[in-house]
């Protein structure tokens, strides 16, 4: 199976967790297109539907499925999104695509959060994957020192804007053995808008797709 195909499989999986009359958020990333793409025949059922990111928003709408704002609505049924890295924990990095703001609001909102992610995202310690890091422009050389003193070595995602006109930081080098921790720790430092790493707020399922089918972890 290839790793399109694995996608797929992890968002046909998390369509068993949506329930007419639910509201809904939607993540944003490669695997989640795949389950925007098979919501279409679902949106009507639903109460409301929220995007994390701009480019899911137009997904969705191609999709003919209109979008609701987070700020009209109250808090989320079920939050449906993919991952960078995930651990047995449910612990995760995100922001690979940038979204990483608007997606941990949205998760915060969102009662269940079921992530979806092929098995070759399935980690033991989270940090392989450069930990995506949204900071306020202004303070983008500030911080990469900071991170630089923390251990990381902070790449600029040069050309990159995101949705809420910051820039991102992407920290290589970085062990995170305890998300926790590190997640409260590096969002101390002013400038820093949101770390990319979930786990204040892990997710509350984690499907992983493999060749043998989707396993589900809680
Ligand atoms: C977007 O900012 C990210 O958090 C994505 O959820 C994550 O990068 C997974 O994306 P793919 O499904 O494309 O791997």
């Amino acid at each position: 199976m290839d790793a399109d195909a694995k996608k797929q499989q992890a968002a046909l999986a998390a369509l068993k967790f949506v329930e007419d009359g639910m509201s809904l958020g939607v993540g944003t990333g490669s695997t989640v297109n795949f389950f925007i793409d098979a919501l279409a025949d679902r949106a009507a059922d639903l109460s409301a539907v929220v995007s994390s990111s701009e480019a899911s928003t137009e997904r969705l709408a191609k999709t003919g499925i209109r979008v609701s704002r987070l700020a009209t609505e109250g808090d989320l049924d079920l939050y449906v999104d993919g991952a960078d890295e995930a651990t047995e924990f449910l612990h995760l990095i995100k922001g690979g695509g940038g979204a990483l703001t608007r997606e941990k609001i949205v998760a915060g909102a969102s009662r269940l959060f079921v992530c979806i992610i092929d098995d070759s995202k399935l980690v033991g310690t989270l940090g392989q994957f450069p930990l995506p890091i949204e900071v306020i422009p202004m303070a983008r050389s500030y911080v990469a020192r900071q991170l630089i003193k923390a251990g990381g070595r902070p790449v600029w995602r040069e050309g990159f804007i995101t949705d809420n006109g910051n820039e991102i930081l992407d920290v290589h080098n970085l062990e995170i053995p305890n998300p926790v921790e590190v997640e409260n720790r590096l969002n101390q430092i002013p400038g820093i808008v949101t770390v990319g790493i979930f786990a204040q707020r892990p997710a509350d399922v984690l499907l992983v797709s493999s060749d043998d089918g989707v396993r589900e972890m809680r």
